[in-house]
């Protein structure tokens, strides 16, 4: 037992007393006066049966396919905009940063011509973007993939998240069906 071991022992507590505090923080915030289901709840639902599991989640009650079906795709279009930073949503459009995201709804992961994909996204790459990958993805990149090279945080509310998928889908020339509620 030495004074380092000391330093690093107090600042994992005081980051993990952080998190709890800022969870907190997040659920008086979010939780008033309409609960909002936080980013995880649906994957936590469907494993545990509702319970809130150890990341963090609540139990959810509407499934992403509810969440879609009353999606707005006109609010997922001002949701996409910190997107653009680094994507091109055009038919036929250039890779920047990110690969182009014209009709990536059912896309297989990773495939898009002339873009140079981390290792761990292409390990995917025998998977699509269904709604729920991209329901994961987005909630949180590195959850989806730890290693990806996408450094966006994410959008950890489900209604904002959902209105961006439903965005998403638009853009294509036969827009994919919606999952069943
Ligand atoms: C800071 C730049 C950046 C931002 C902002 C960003 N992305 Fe990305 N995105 C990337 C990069 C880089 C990749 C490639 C990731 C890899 O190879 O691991 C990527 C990959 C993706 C993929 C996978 C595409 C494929 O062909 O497999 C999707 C889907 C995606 N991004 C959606 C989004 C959405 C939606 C947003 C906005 C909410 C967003 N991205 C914001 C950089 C970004």
């Amino acid at each position: 037992m030495n004074m380092e071991f000391n330093k690093i022992a107090g600042a994992v507590l005081g980051t993990a007393l952080l998190v709890l505090g800022l969870n907190q923080a997040k659920n008086m915030i979010y939780h008033a006066p309409a609960p909002e289901k936080p980013g995880f709840a649906i994957e936590v639902a469907e494993k545990s049966g509702g319970e809130a599991g150890a990341g963090g989640g609540q139990v959810a009650t509407e499934s992403l396919g509810a969440l879609l079906a009353k999606a707005d795709p006109a609010k997922g279009q001002q949701q996409s905009k910190p997107c653009l930073a680094c994507h091109v949503f055009d038919k036929g459009g250039p890779n920047k940063t990110g690969p182009d995201l014209w009709d990536v709804v059912e896309r297989p992961i990773a495939s898009h011509e002339g873009f140079t994909y981390s290792d761990d996204l292409k390990s995917h790459s025998s998977d699509k973007w269904t709604f729920e990958n991209l329901n994961k993805f987005i909630t949180n990149p590195r959850s989806f993939a730890p290693k990806t090279k996408m450094t966006f945080g994410g959008i950890k509310r489900d209604a904002a998240r959902a209105d961006l998928l439903a965005y998403l889908r638009t853009l294509s020339d036969s827009p994919k069906p919606l999952p069943a509620p």
